[in-house]
């Protein structure tokens, strides 16, 4: 467990909205997760006279929608990206301390370790097997939410791409939110029950082989150093800036739940796999048009999965930075979104 006890937010959000967005085209691309900003450029954003205000006020659009797209950030740089990310982290009210997250394979870090490349053919030459020339029938391993193995898991990651094939390579999120309140209320009190070990098996091997290969931390966080790359972490979480409950247990970081057998263990993710992969309509999927598309998304209440259809069409690659969040925590007195919200269909705000 991570040594930070963090105090539950005395109000959600801890900050009120300012409405510095309310004039900005902010498109929702479906009723429970995804926006699309159009006609904003984000360096601009960084400039502005009331640029505190606007980030600030965007880190609670996120925390609601889960996921932001921007297209056409024609300007924007690898510095920009990460000042937009950390400044928005910042702003939500982070930990002071917290940073980047830094990739633990020495390997995998580039001239910045704070900006991980994306590039799906290197990442399956490093951890797939390959397939005897026999189709793949499952992607449900794709789910995840990132780096959930450390002690303080990040909160925001800003994806680009560079690189994109011509058609395929789309990315989709799944909400968090969602997935807890199509639980019902048992269901809902025994997940809230529960708790997890999140642990990076590759990364703890690739220590066990070859210690001098890995960069010890700290990774964004002061808590996030060492080799286990493994944290305990409530399976439903209530989210620092809305209050509302998530799931926060899936994915190739999330091994077992604690405290039930093998067998149990297994029929609970296999209950929030289930979740995601049987209601598409959790979902929202991006297609990135062109190299100045962007996503900022929170981990604290979404998954997401790549689409690896395009291997035959192109290469796909992307630069993503991320930045830490809280030690997650469940706050008794918060809330699902529906309940919050006074239940479906649950209130849009900024759906311009
Ligand atoms: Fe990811």
């Amino acid at each position: 467990m991570g040594s930070y006890q963090p105090e539950y937010p005395v109000t959600y959000p801890p900050f009120p909205d300012t409405g510095s967005l309310k004039d900005v085209k902010c498109v929702p691309l479906t009723p429970v997760i995804g926006s699309e900003i159009r006609d904003v450029d984000i360096t601009e954003w960084l400039r502005a006279p009331n640029s505190d205000e606007i980030l600030r006020d965007l880190s609670l659009l996120i925390a609601k929608r889960g996921v932001i797209f921007f297209r056409n950030q024609h300007n924007i740089t690898d510095e920009a990206q990460k000042e937009f990310c950390r400044r928005v982290n910042e702003l939500s009210g982070a930990p002071k301390e917290n940073g980047f997250y830094r990739h633990s394979l020495k390997a995998m870090q580039g001239a910045d370790p704070e900006m991980g490349k994306v590039d799906p053919d290197r990442i399956y030459k490093m951890y797939q097997k390959p397939l005897n020339g026999l189709p793949r029938q499952s992607h449900i391993k794709e789910w995840h939410t990132d780096s959930s193995f450390e002690p303080m898991p990040p909160s925001f990651t800003v994806l680009r791409l560079a690189e994109m094939p011509e058609t395929g390579g789309d990315t989709l999120w799944a909400s968090g939110y969602e997935l807890y309140d199509r639980l019902s209320p048992p269901y809902k009190q025994f997940f809230e029950s529960l708790t997890a070990t999140h642990k990076s098996t590759a990364l703890y091997g690739a220590a066990q082989a070859n210690p001098s290969q890995m960069d010890e931390g700290p990774r964004g966080a002061a808590g996030n150093v060492g080799l286990d790359f493994s944290s305990h972490h409530p399976v439903v979480r209530t989210h620092p800036l809305t209050g509302w409950k998530s799931i926060f247990a899936y994915g190739v970081n999330c091994l077992s739940i604690d405290g039930v057998t093998d067998i149990e263990s297994a029929q609970i993710l296999k209950k929030i796999g289930r979740l995601i992969l049987d209601n598409q309509d959790t979902q929202v999927r991006f297609h990135w048009e062109n190299t100045g598309d962007l996503a900022i998304w929170d981990n604290r209440c979404t998954f997401h999965a790549a689409t690896t259809d395009h291997f035959p069409v192109g290469p796909r690659i992307g630069w993503r930075c991320m930045t830490m969040g809280e030690t997650p925590f469940l706050d008794p007195k918060s809330k699902g979104r529906n309940e919050a919200t006074g239940g479906w269909p649950y209130k849009l705000e900024n759906p311009k």
